[in-house]
């Protein structure tokens, strides 16, 4: 059985959803529930995007120990060097370069001959071997590059030292059968790519990424490129777990194999979920809340009577359990830290400290503590390892006969405390407008959706917020059983990436 390498790009085609911006915390820990769920090539970002992309890149580089770590680089020696000073310190790194070929891009984006794009892929793909020895090129718009072309540039590709082939679809354009046909041929044409990984890698534009991936396997390809949940530039990539659970259910008919632990699937897709802010619809495959739901009464007594009848997946093989009640506000700190370790966190003491003593609070706030709930305070808690800013208190006068006003104190990461109110066209509009007083700037506030953690009167509450200013956008999260806390937590996180993004050097509000 041929083992399909599974390459996941969402923290870097993932992140290029519009709106998503992911700090260098929540980098790490999407990396590190990557390697857990399997995945062997963990493409961690594009390096010389910017210093703080540079920098994620490294952390994740050095926390992933079994997957290769790899930054991308457009075909040019600086994003090279600069990928490099990325993954040099990661156990397995790798350097991905990419440039596009077909006649569109060569004529109106790179102004290049077809001799100077070759020209250039292999000056670029020998520049990155000497660094090191995983050297993947991508034929950026493969999908629609001349097949005649194409295998030129594969030919040569290989020839300087590539050691994977990556033939996108970059634009979503191609159907299942034009693009196995591509691979078809290119594998006719060019023998030499059966000795290397040959890759394929799906936008979504026409809905037909999984299928095209899929097509490609068939037709001999060895990895496959997308992202958990499907986001991605504009209707997002491939989403790796349909492929990875159609490989699995259809073994009979693909016969190949992929080395995920399946039961960190549905995991993964919730803290993807949870930090990228891109929520899942209801009605995805594998990780929608409604996949295993049985709504028409026929069904019900079909699955009743036989789960086989209408289940073709069990939600256990994924991970999904139903949220049992594990720890109460009588369980100690020994029982938290080994639910931390079962749900595969390994904090520092401080950490598990400052967690447990949230855990208690939340007790007493909470009748029942579920698994959520806890991966929610976790969350909370990494989060926090970054503020610029933080609340401190809000107080608020609401009626709804009076226009409220709230009033707020917010703490700088070096103490210095401000206090402003306003007031405004309802409770969150009035904390928002006092937190951009004592923060001193506007922001627009582009989008906000409250998610319950959980069931029951006393559930958590989530909020997601996107802001933007000016060309810069960012989002934030905030977890409470008030949404109204939960909702200036997340105001104030989002204000804090945005002015990260922005490269302020911070200057304490006096
Ligand atoms: O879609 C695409 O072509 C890409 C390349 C950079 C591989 O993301
Ligand atoms: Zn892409």
């Amino acid at each position: 059985m041929r083992t399909i390498e599974i390459f996941d790009t969402t923290l870097r085609d993932g992140e290029q959803s519009p709106g998503v911006n992911l700090s260098l915390n929540e980098k790490v820990e999407i990396a590190l529930q990557l390697e857990r769920l399997g995945v062997s090539r963990i493409e961690a970002g594009f390096a010389a995007a910017s210093p703080g992309d540079l920098l994620s890149v490294a952390e994740v580089a050095k926390r992933v120990k079994d997957a290769t770590v790899i930054s991308l680089s457009r075909s040019k020696t600086v994003d090279i060097d600069k990928s490099y000073e990325a993954i040099k310190h990661a156990v397995n790194p790798g350097i991905h370069v990419f440039l596009a070929t077909s006649p569109i891009h060569r004529e109106h984006k790179l102004r290049m001959s077809k001799e100077e794009v070759i020209e250039n892929a292999v000056a670029s793909v020998k520049y990155a071997k000497q660094y090191v020895s995983h050297v993947q090129f991508s034929c950026e718009d493969a999908g629609r590059t001349e097949i005649p072309y194409l295998a030129e540039v594969v030919r040569a590709a290989i020839a300087a030292g590539a050691t994977v082939i990556n033939l996108p679809d970059t634009v979503g354009y191609l159907t299942p059968a034009e693009y196995g046909n591509m691979f078809r041929e290119i594998r006719r044409m060019v023998p030499e790519v059966d000795g290397i990984k040959l890759s394929c890698h799906c936008h979504d534009d026409l809905g037909l990424a999984v299928a095209n991936s899929l097509a490609a396997i068939e037709a001999g390809v060895t990895q496959v490129e997308g992202t958990i949940n499907g986001i991605g530039e504009r209707a997002g990539n491939t989403s790796l777990e349909e492929v990875v659970m159609a490989l699995e259910t259809r073994k009979d008919y693909f016969n190949v194999h992929t080395n995920w632990h399946l039961k960190e699937i549905a995991r993964t897709s919730q803290l993807v979920s949870r930090l990228t802010g891109m929520i899942v619809p209801g009605n995805k495959a594998i990780v929608g809340a409604n996949a295993y739901a049985h709504e028409s009464g026929i069904h019900q007594d079909g699955v009743l009577k036989e789960k086989s009848t209408y289940e073709i997946i069990k939600p256990e093989t994924v991970g999904y359990k139903s949220n049992l009640l594990v720890l109460g506000k009588h369980s100690g700190r020994h029982a938290f830290k080994g639910k931390l370790e079962e749900l595969g966190y390994h904090l520092e003491s401080e950490q598990i400290d400052k967690t447990f003593a949230e855990f208690k609070i939340l007790c007493d706030k909470k009748k029942e503590v579920t698994d959520d709930d806890i991966l929610a305070l976790i969350d909370a808690k990494m989060a926090e390892q970054e503020e610029l800013y933080s609340i401190e208190s809000i107080q608020l006068a609401y009626g709804n006969q009076t226009t409220p006003t709230a009033s707020v104190r917010i703490v700088t990461s070096d103490g210095v405390v401000r206090e402003e109110a306003s007031v405004g066209n309802g409770s969150v509009d009035s904390i928002y407008k006092a937190i951009d007083r004592a923060v001193g700037e506007d922001f627009t506030l582009i989008d906000y959706r409250i998610v319950s953690v959980t069931t029951g009167q006393d559930a958590l509450g989530e909020v997601f917020v996107r802001l933007q200013q000016g060309e810069l956008f960012s989002q934030g999260r905030g977890v409470s059983t008030d949404v109204l806390e939960a909702s200036a937590i997340a105001y104030v996180r989002a204000i804090n990436k945005l002015i990260k993004q922005r490269g302020d050097v911070f200057e304490p509000i006096a």
